[in-house]
């Protein structure tokens, strides 16, 4: 019988505790991967695999289930009853910590980027937030670049009491290590992986993963081209060095994060009805597949090839 829970061994007893708090989200794991046709990849020679993270649980969505399970583990284990994290408007990860909360009882804070948010009536993501009992603190724009400052963490300690703080974007050295089974469940699957970044974290744990002889590529969703040693940040803090083969295009943000394009748009209705996917999420699955699309136009890969594009979300 193989373990629902990453990071568990296979054969070991029943889950307990966190354990069993984990395996009754019942997640798809490991998350299905498909082959698909598509003639644009047909025509070099590359094999099209999907990797579906997006499949592996309802709320806990891809990228947000390898990412958040270490730290939601890692709470529940030491017995704190509050995450506390941070994020924009939109943001994903501020939508599934507060689903992960609902799910497994514990409080969740969300520090939202925006004291004038405070006043406007909330978005449909934040009213989520709200709907799965998270407790919203709006800060302006240039506190919340003090996110990472300790005096600052300390002062959200006096007015919240204890938490565990996860980073904005969920990325600490947990969820790299957490993301690292995305890789493993490639191994001998695919000559490359390819996959969305934001912060990196999903690319550090990927490629980490990964066995001798493949490699990932990540198409950064924003403008700066800072991507790459953030990620090599996030490996050092994660395994203590560089891990795994990978690089980072940074060519396909499209203007900048949450920014899209005519071409983008076309690009991804036009994925989803060809493979029968639902809308693509255009913050980063459909930059990722339009830049792989692209890549591969370009005759990237040698013929042969096979690449899987992870469906983070
Ligand atoms: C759907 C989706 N894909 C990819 C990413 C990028 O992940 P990372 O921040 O680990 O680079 C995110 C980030 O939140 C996301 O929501």
């Amino acid at each position: 019988m193989s373990s629902a829970i990453p990071g568990r061994p296979l054969g070991s007893s029943p889950p307990s505790g966190p354990e069993a708090a984990l395996a009754a989200l019942a997640p798809r794991l490991p998350s299905p991967l498909t082959e698909v046709a598509d003639e644009r990849f047909a025509r070099r020679g590359v094999r099209l695999l999907l990797k579906r993270d997006d499949l592996i649980h309802p709320d806990l969505v891809g990228n947000k289930w390898r990412k958040l399970v270490p730290n939601l583990r890692a709470a529940l284990r030491d017995g704190r009853d509050t995450l506390l994290t941070f994020g924009g408007a939109y943001s994903n990860h501020l939508r599934a910590t507060a689903a992960a909360g609902r799910l497994l009882g514990l409080s969740t804070i969300g520090v939202v980027r925006g004291e004038e948010l405070a006043d406007r009536p909330l978005n449909d993501s934040l009213s989520r937030c709200v709907a799965d009992g998270m407790r919203l603190h709006f800060v302006a724009r240039a506190e919340y670049r003090r996110r990472n400052d300790p005096a600052w963490v300390d002062r959200l300690h006096d007015l919240f009491g204890p938490f565990l703080l996860v980073p904005e974007g969920g990325s600490n050295a947990a969820a790299v290590r957490g993301a690292a089974e995305l890789g493993r469940e490639l191994r001998g699957a695919a000559d490359v992986a390819a996959v969305a970044c934001g912060t990196g974290g999903t690319l550090a744990g990927l490629a980490a993963g990964l066995a001798e002889g493949q490699y990932a590529v990540g198409f950064s969703v924003l403008r700066g081209g800072f991507l790459t040693g953030e990620v090599e940040r996030l490996q050092h803090d994660a395994f203590g060095r560089r891990r795994g083969s990978w690089t980072v295009e940074d060519r396909f943000h499209c203007g900048g994060f949450a920014r899209t394009t005519p071409d983008l748009e076309a690009f991804a209705r036009d994925f989803a009805d060809r493979h029968g996917l639902p809308e693509l999420d255009r913050t980063y699955v459909a930059k990722a597949l339009y830049g792989l699309t692209t890549l591969v136009g370009e005759g990237a890969f040698p013929p042969g090839t096979t690449v899987a594009a992870v469906v983070t979300g």
